[in-house]
């Protein structure tokens, strides 16, 4: 993975990358130089230094390279001297670098090089462009106990709106004597824009002006100033302050409160206008830590790779060794399979899921047909109207309402529909206005079947599924003279809920199969929370509105509430280690909905009941999980044996380990026994007859004595046994150990593999510590 270049890396971003990217990628070609990031392992550096003096010696190495590589240079090479744009210290050792591929040769040279990782371009996790629905936060999930001690959560995003009423801190006492971190001057922030709740801010930008150029200050804020928005609606969901009367003009309307409201907040800046830079997010994880956060809250990610070449993996690594929870959001990739993302075991990784609120719009057509639709449309309903759709709107494009496609002539007055893809949902209805539309049905392609998402339109406008956009399109093709209406219903309750978004990245994981992945799903769609007062709704320049609040959707939504979650676990139990909590939020998860049916999966085409490789172990359960009554613990040391098991050597294994770790011998820890609270089984090739077993230890943290029994829902195709099947404890904080083995009684089919799905619970009364078993048959 080491080999790909800087321009492969950016081709292989999305279609806005490459747009934005054509003006730099020359400047970068020129000059010969590419961001690396170097890790180092510093047992084995030739010479020690202090705490935070890394950087200078960083420098110094680096420039004992280059006036070695000039002596042995030809002529006008490498006239540029390399650049130490970050050294990091706490949750990793190594630096981020411009180099030249020759210095970077003799840097390889160099006592504890471990490797060098070309910087990379990150999205945040939104589900595509502007996406915006609206939803009332923590309703049921949250518990207030405990607000009263202190807990710091920090965001790796694109900054903070600090003037924002979810981060004013009325009340509030100093920051605890633990805490570090800054709040850094720049554009439009100086230090008096945090207060006792929003206690750090920090901007994170060396990596990405070296990619982008500087960033312009009339267009962006170079400081922790957040101009998306996304950083400030994911803090707070997290941690934002409860606010009563909050909503997107009179939609969503109720309290607005983070998971855990009374947290501080801490913000690290790393994304801008085009991404996040992995040299930047490195930096931000580690001056995060340095700073003492007890959560770390990551809404972003690129393309699955392997750990090593994973830099979040790698910093979040570094964070839990220093006891700091990781939550991270899975990815927007759904529904296709194996595209989720961040699927590191120390990592938490997050689905998004429905609630039970929507925004309603009904579509009515001509013939009498009516369907349901989405919007956050607020105005007056529609007069039937005539329709038009395709190469009877516009030219080439028309069907997908592109920028300067819609014949003027064609859709004055008219209900445009819109095809999704292409641009963004609510570009689509700016096209419409601009050309003289009176308003816009935006329709699903089966790729995003029944996903329902509620856009902040700028014109009367509603999103409807994939079956109602096939009886639409056979409607216009059926009739001379279309027509359609359009009605606005506003927020509706009592839809069933959870169910798993279409647009939320699936499991198995591609990098590590033996984990499954996601862990836990979270409210991801329509999602109100704090929006800036200079920022748009709709994300769209001609949108003159502005809002306090706003509704988004993605697995950027999701994650942040789990982060609040964990934070709320961890001030509830001070001595729970990361993976306890993580633990605690996975075995009291649910799988059932308000209906008492199985969550089902908007986006899955034949089955409607959602997999532990949609949504992990279930949704989470706040309440339970502070009273898990055991929990699956795991260190440092049994994630490292894990890696050994993926082949991982030895220099890809101490970007990890820092330094001195030995792996065990082959077959001594096998993946199955990474202590995890669920259980991946994979066959590998021909199949019957073998038996796969795992090894768990729980640790009691329920009532002193107690029994459990096992239950197991055995998955279709195996035989389920577990040793003891009674676990009898005397002790709070006793821990017993069992064995799960499974005996796969079929092969699987020549052409693709195939899964199957139950579980494994430990009971005692009211104790119910519940592991999902995802069986999975391939050939290779
Ligand atoms: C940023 O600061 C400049 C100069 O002080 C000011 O003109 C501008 O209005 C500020 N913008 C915001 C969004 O605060
Ligand atoms: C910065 O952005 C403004 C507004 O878009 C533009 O007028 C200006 O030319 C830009 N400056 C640079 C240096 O690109
Ligand atoms: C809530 O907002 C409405 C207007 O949107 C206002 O009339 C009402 O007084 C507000 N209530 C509170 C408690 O602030
Ligand atoms: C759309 O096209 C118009 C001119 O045709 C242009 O001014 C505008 O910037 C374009 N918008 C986008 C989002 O590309
Ligand atoms: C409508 O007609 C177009 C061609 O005129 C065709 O491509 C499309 O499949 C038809 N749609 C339906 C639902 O019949
Ligand atoms: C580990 O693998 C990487 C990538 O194949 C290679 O560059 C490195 O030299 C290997 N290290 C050891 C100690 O074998
Ligand atoms: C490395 O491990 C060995 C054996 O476990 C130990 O003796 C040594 O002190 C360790 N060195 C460092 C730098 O931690
Ligand atoms: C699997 O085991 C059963 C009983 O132990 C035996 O009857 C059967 O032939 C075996 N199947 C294969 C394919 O080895």
């Amino acid at each position: 993975m080491h080999s790909h270049s800087l321009s492969t890396m950016i081709l292989r971003t999305s279609l806005l990358l490459i747009v934005a990217f054509m003006a730099t990628s020359s400047i970068a070609s020129t000059s010969r130089q590419t961001t690396y990031i170097i890790h180092m392992d510093k047992t084995k550096m030739a010479a020690n230094h202090s705490p935070g003096s890394s950087k200078q010696y960083y420098e110094a190495m680096i420039d004992s390279i280059t006036k070695l590589s000039a002596l042995t240079e030809e002529q006008g090479q490498d006239k540029i001297p390399p650049k130490v744009l970050y050294a990091y210290e706490t949750a990793f050792s190594g630096f981020a670098a411009k180099l030249s591929t020759k210095h970077l040769e003799s840097l390889k040279r160099v006592d504890g090089f471990l490797s060098a990782t070309p910087d990379e371009l990150l999205t945040l996790h939104t589900t595509h462009s502007p996406q915006f629905l609206g939803l009332e936060i923590g309703k049921g999930l949250w518990d207030p106990t405990n607000l009263a001690s202190d807990m710091i959560i920090g965001f790796i995003d694109s900054g903070i709106w600090p003037e924002h009423v979810s981060f004013q801190d009325t009340g509030m006492t100093p920051p605890p004597s633990k805490w570090k971190g800054v709040c850094e001057k720049g554009t439009n922030f100086s230090q008096s824009h945090c207060n006792n709740k929003l206690i750090g801010a920090r901007a994170f930008f060396k990596g990405y002006e070296s990619f982008a150029g500087r960033i312009n200050e009339t267009e962006e804020y170079r400081s922790a100033r957040d101009s998306q928005g996304h950083g400030t609606h994911t803090a707070s969901t997290a941690g934002g302050n409860l606010v009563a009367n909050a909503s997107f003009f009179g939609l969503a309307k109720g309290s607005a409160s983070g998971m855990r409201y009374t947290s501080r907040i801490a913000a690290y800046k790393a994304c801008w206008r085009y991404g996040c830079v992995n040299s930047d997010i490195l930096a931000a994880i580690d001056k995060a830590v340095a700073d003492g956060v007890d959560v770390l809250s990551l809404s972003l990610g690129g393309s699955p790779k392997p750990f090593y070449s994973d830099s979040v993996a790698i910093a979040s690594f570094g964070a839990i060794r220093n006891g700091v929870f990781v939550s991270c959001s899975a990815g927007n990739s759904g529904p296709s399979s194996s595209t989720v993302d961040n699927t590191a075991p120390w990592i938490t990784t997050v689905a998004a899921n429905y609630i039970d609120r929507s925004f309603s719009a009904i579509v009515k057509l001509g013939n009498g047909q009516s369907f349901e639709g989405s919007t956050l449309y607020y105005g007056h309903a529609t007069k039937q109207l005539p329709i038009v759709y395709g190469k009877n709107a516009g030219s080439a494009g028309a069907q997908y309402c592109i920028n300067g496609s819609l014949n003027k002539k064609r859709v004055k007055g008219k209900i445009v529909v819109c095809q999704r893809g292409q641009n963004s949902r609510t570009g689509k209805g700016e096209q419409v206005k601009s050309a003289g539309g009176a308003g816009m049905i935006l329709i699903n392609s089966n790729n995003e079947g029944e996903e329902l998402l509620a856009d902040p339109h700028i014109l009367p406008a509603a999103e409807v599924g994939a079956s109602a956009a096939k009886s639409i399109t056979k409607y216009l093709n059926s009739t001379k003279n279309p027509t359609a209406s359009i009605v606005f219903k506003g927020t509706v309750f009592g839809k069933p809920a959870p169910m798993i978004a279409a647009f939320s990245s699936r499991g198995p994981s591609s990098i590590a199969p033996e984990v499954i992945k996601p862990d836990v799903t979270a409210p991801g769609v329509n999602i109100l929370a704090g929006w800036p007062s200079m920022t748009s709704p709709s994300g769209l320049k001609s949108d003159k509105r502005r809002v306090v609040f706003n509704v988004l959707s993605g697995t950027s939504m999701s994650c942040p509430h789990v982060s609040g979650l964990a934070a709320l676990l961890k001030s509830a139990r001070k001595d729970w280690s990361p993976a306890a909590i993580k633990s605690a939020l996975m075995t009291t998860a649910y799988t059932l909905d308000n209906t008492r049916a199985p969550i089902s999966d908007v986006g899955s085409s034949n089955s409607v009941l959602a997999t532990p490789f949609a949504y992990g172990s279930g949704h989470v359960d706040p309440e339970s999980a502070s009273d898990p009554g055991l929990i699956y613990d795991l260190t440092t040391d049994d994630y490292l044996n894990f890696l050994c098991t993926l082949n991982y050597n030895s220099s890809q294994i101490s970007l990890f380990s820092k330094g001195n770790f030995t792996c065990p011998k082959p077959g001594a820890f096998r993946p199955g026994d990474l202590n995890y609270p669920s259980f991946a089984v994979n066959f590998k090739g021909n199949a019957p007859n073998i038996t796969v077993e795992h090894q768990r230890t729980v640790t009691n943290v329920g009532p002193p004595a107690c029994s459990y029994n096992v239950q197991v829902e055995q998955p279709d195709g195996v035989l389920v046994s577990v040793k003891p099947e009674i676990l009898s404890f005397q002790k709070l904080g006793e821990k017993l150990s069992y064995k799960m083995s499974v005996v796969s009684l079929k092969g699987p089919t020549k052409t693709s593999s195939t899964s199957s799905f139950g579980s494994l619970t430990w009971v005692s009364g009211k104790y119910k510590v519940r592991s999902p078993i995802a069986v999975t048959w391939s050939w290779r």
